[in-house]
Formats: structure tokens, sequence, C-alpha cells
């Protein structure tokens, strides 16, 4: 079983996710654990606050780094295991991909991982140093806060763990092998006069897999030029 334990200020924003379709299925299953931990929790205020404001001055409050401290603590405790690796969901990261979501996937049987979900201006420094902290992005934009990035991640790992989908399903998707995916067709056979392309009905599998790596490429070539310069 993969482990999760997710920091954030805004537990209720995971219920959607964690309640339905493949991820739910693959929580009752026993294949994925996400733990939920409230920052606030941590905090030493009667108000429960936990952010103040930057030094240095500028408009928003930062996450202090008390209380995100005493939760990555606690987040440690419950995982019980002394490998760990702690995120933070972060526009400054190393943009988060398939190849890293592979190797987290491959990693969890030794490794679980607790990942920090941010809001306002951020956290404070000292504690990402402090854990170590491997910062994440999930795309050259900001959002309001770290929960979003947080189930993208859970999603996408968890998604490449044994038995969560079906493994076939996983074969030729996109970025897996560099290329973008073909395109899928299902029932009806005519739609708006609009035929499915022959090939993909003759039952000819060899030349249905040469059809669709021609379409991976002409996709990747049209959406992501750049990808077909990368080195393997
Ligand atoms: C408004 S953002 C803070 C942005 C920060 N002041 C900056 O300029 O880098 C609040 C939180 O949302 C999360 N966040 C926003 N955009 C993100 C992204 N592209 N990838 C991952 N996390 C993101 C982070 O956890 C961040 O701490």
């Amino acid at each position: 079983m993969i482990h999760f334990v997710v920091l954030t200020l805004f537990k209720e924003m995971f219920d959607g996710f964690l309640n339905s379709s493949i991820i739910k299925r693959a929580i009752e299953s026993g294949k994925v654990d996400v733990k939920l931990v409230d920052i606030r929790d941590f905090s030493d205020n009667k108000n429960r606050k936990v952010d103040d404001t930057s030094y240095g001055g500028g408009a928003g409050m930062v996450l202090m780094a008390e209380p995100v401290a005493k939760a990555i603590d606690y987040a440690i405790k419950i995982l019980d295991t002394p490998k760990y690796e702690v995120i933070y969901m972060s526009p400054r990261g190393k943009l988060f991909s398939y190849n890293i979501a592979k190797e987290m996937s491959d990693k969890f049987v030794d490794t679980s991982y607790i990942v920090i979900c941010g809001h306002y201006e951020g956290i404070d420094e000292r504690v990402l140093d402090e854990y170590n902290a491997l910062e994440l992005s999930i795309g050259d934009y900001v959002l309001t806060g770290g929960e979003l990035p947080a189930m993208v991640l859970v999603d996408c790992v968890s998604r490449l763990v044994s038995g969560v989908i079906n493994e076939e399903s996983l074969k030729d998707e996109s970025h897996t092998n560099g290329l973008l995916e073909y395109p899928q067709y299902t029932k009806p056979q005519k739609w708006r006069g609009k035929e499915v392309p022959d090939v993909l009905i003759t039952g000819n599998h060899q030349n249905i897999d040469k059809y669709r790596k021609e379409e991976s490429l002409k996709v990747t070539m049209k959406n992501r030029p750049e990808l077909l310069k990368k080195e393997k």
C-alpha cells in the first residue's frame, strides 16, 4: 500500500477527490492510503491562527514554521516508517512530470510521502530547510493553495501503483514513452456523418499499431513538438 499524509488548512477540499471513482476504489481495496492532517490543529493560538505577516514586507500572510513543523512531526509519527519524503507543493518547485510520478510509485514499497499544501504567500522557508522538503510544481502558474496540486500528485502517483488501474490502460498513454496518445474512438461507428477510421475496425493489429504510432507522432508534432526533441 502506498501511504500519503497530506498537510492542509482545508481538509474538506479532498472530500470529493477521495470519495470518487478510481481513487475511492484504490483506498477501499487497500492499495492507497491517504491521511489528512489539519495544520491548524498544531497552532498554539486559541484562534487556531497559523500565519503571520512577511518579514521584509509585502501584502500576503506566511504560514509559520512551528505549526507546520509540528504537523510534519505528527505525520512522521502516524506513518511509523523511517523512510519518508517531505514534499512541498509550490510554484517554485521542480516541474512534476510522468517520470517523477513513476519514480515515486516505484519507490513506494519503502518510502511514504508527506505532502504539504501551502496557502497565502507560502510557508516560512526555515521549515522547508529543516525537513529537507522537495518542492514540486504542477505547472508554471500560481494557484490559491497547494490542495489541488496535492490531489494532482496523489492521483497521478496512485494510478501508477500496480493494480490501481488496468495495466493495459497505462500502455501507450500520453507521456509514458515520450509521445502523446493517438486519437480514441468508441461506438457508434458513424456519428454526425463522421466515421471511425477504417483501419480500427479491420481487426489487423499490425496495421492498427502502425496507424496509432503515426497518429501519436502527428499529435505530438502538432501539440508538443518539443517532446520529439527530448532525449530519452
Ligand atoms: C498563492 S500560492 C503562493 C505563491 C508564492 N508566493 C510564489 O510566488 O511562489 C499559495 C500556495 O499554493 C500552492 N501552489 C500554487 N501554485 C502552485 C503550483 N503551480 N504548483 C504547486 N503548488 C502551487 C503552494 O503550496 C503555495 O504555497
